[in-house]
C-alpha cells in the first residue's frame, strides 16, 4: 500500500482542529447557561461577510450577484445598525436583505457588553440606533420565519448555529424551516461549523439535512473570533 502523503492527512487535522474549537464553544455556552447570562449580540462589517460567504469577492461583484434576490441573515445580532454592514450596503443597492434576530423589531439598546463585543469583532465605527431599514429588520426566531414557502434565495448565518445553538433537535427544526422557505436550488451558508458526519447527531438531524445537498469547506485562516479552525457549510435546497 502507498505511504500516505503529508497532504492526505490535512482534512483529518482540520476536522480535529474544528472538533477542538467546538468543544471550547460548548464550554462557553454551558457557562453562559449556568449563570443565565444573555447571548452576546455582535455586529460585523460587509468585509467579513464577503470573506466568510462569498470567497472574498468585491462588494460590487457580490451586490451584482444578489440583485433581485431575497436574502436572510439569521441571528444577525446588531449588524443592521452598522453603517458599513452588508445589510446597509444591500439596502442602498435596493436588494431585499433581511436581518433576522429575536432582538430586532424594537428600538435597540446597546449596553457595555454589546460595545465590547463590537470591538472584539474589529468594528470601531459606532452602531447607529437610528440606522435606516426598519422594514428589513425582522424580530423572529430561526425556526419560525415570517416568510412564505420557497420565497428565499439565500440564507446566511454566522456565529449562531452550532455555536450558541447546538442541540441537534433544535438545529433539525431550524434546518426544516430553512428547507421550507428556500427556493429549490437556494442555499443556506453557515459558519463556523464543525465537520458534519452523518449518523452522529441523531435521526431528526440527519432527516432534516435530507432536503439539501451538503457541502463543507474549510474557513479561511483568520483570528479566532472571526475565523476559527472550522468549516463553512453550504446547504443547497434539493428540488
Ligand atoms: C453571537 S451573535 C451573532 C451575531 C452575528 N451573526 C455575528 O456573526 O456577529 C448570536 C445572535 O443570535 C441570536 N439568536 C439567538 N437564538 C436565536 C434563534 N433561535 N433564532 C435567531 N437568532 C437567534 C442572538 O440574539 C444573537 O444576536
Amino acid at each position: 500500500m502507498d505511504k500516505p502523503r503529508s497532504t492526505d492527512r490535512l482534512p483529518d487535522l482540520r476536522a480535529a482542529a474544528a472538533d477542538a474549537t467546538f468543544r471550547l464553544f460548548r464550554l462557553q455556552t454551558d457557562l453562559y447557561n449556568r449563570f443565565s447570562l444573555p447571548v452576546i449580540s455582535t455586529a460585523r462589517p460587509f468585509s467579513f461577510y464577503r470573506k466568510a460567504f462569498f470567497d472574498n469577492r468585491s462588494e460590487r461583484a457580490v451586490l451584482d450577484e444578489l440583485q433581485g434576490k431575497v436574502i436572510l441573515d439569521i441571528g444577525c445580532g446588531f449588524t443592521p445598525y452598522m453603517p458599513d454592514s452588508m445589510f446597509q450596503a444591500c439596502r442602498r443597492a435596493g436588494i431585499d436583505f433581511y436581518g433576522v434576530d429575536p432582538k430586532l423589531g424594537q428600538k435597540p439598546r446597546f449596553n457595555l457588553i454589546d460595545t465590547v463585543a463590537r470591538w472584539s469583532t474589529n468594528l470601531r465605527a459606532p452602531m447607529d440606533p437610528n440606522a435606516p431599514g426598519d422594514a428589513w429588520r425582522i424580530g423572529a426566531m430561526a425556526d419560525n420565519l415570517p416568510f412564505a414557502d420557497g420565497a428565499v434565495d439565500l440564507i446566511l448565518s454566522s456565529w449562531l448555529l452550532e455555536v450558541w445553538l447546538s442541540d441537534p433537535d433544535i438545529l433539525a427544526s431550524i434546518y426544516r424551516e430553512f428547507a421550507r422557505v428556500l427556493k429549490p436550488g437556494g442555499q443556506a451558508r453557515l459558519m463556523p461549523q464543525p465537520k458534519l458526519t452523518p449518523g452522529t447527531r441523531g435521526r431528526a438531524f440527519d432527516d432534516a439535512l435530507q432536503a439539501f445537498d451538503v457541502h463543507q469547506k474549510p474557513l479561511p485562516v483568520g483570528s479566532p473570533n472571526l475565523f476559527p479552525p472550522a468549516y463553512l457549510t453550504i446547504l443547497t435546497r434539493r428540488s
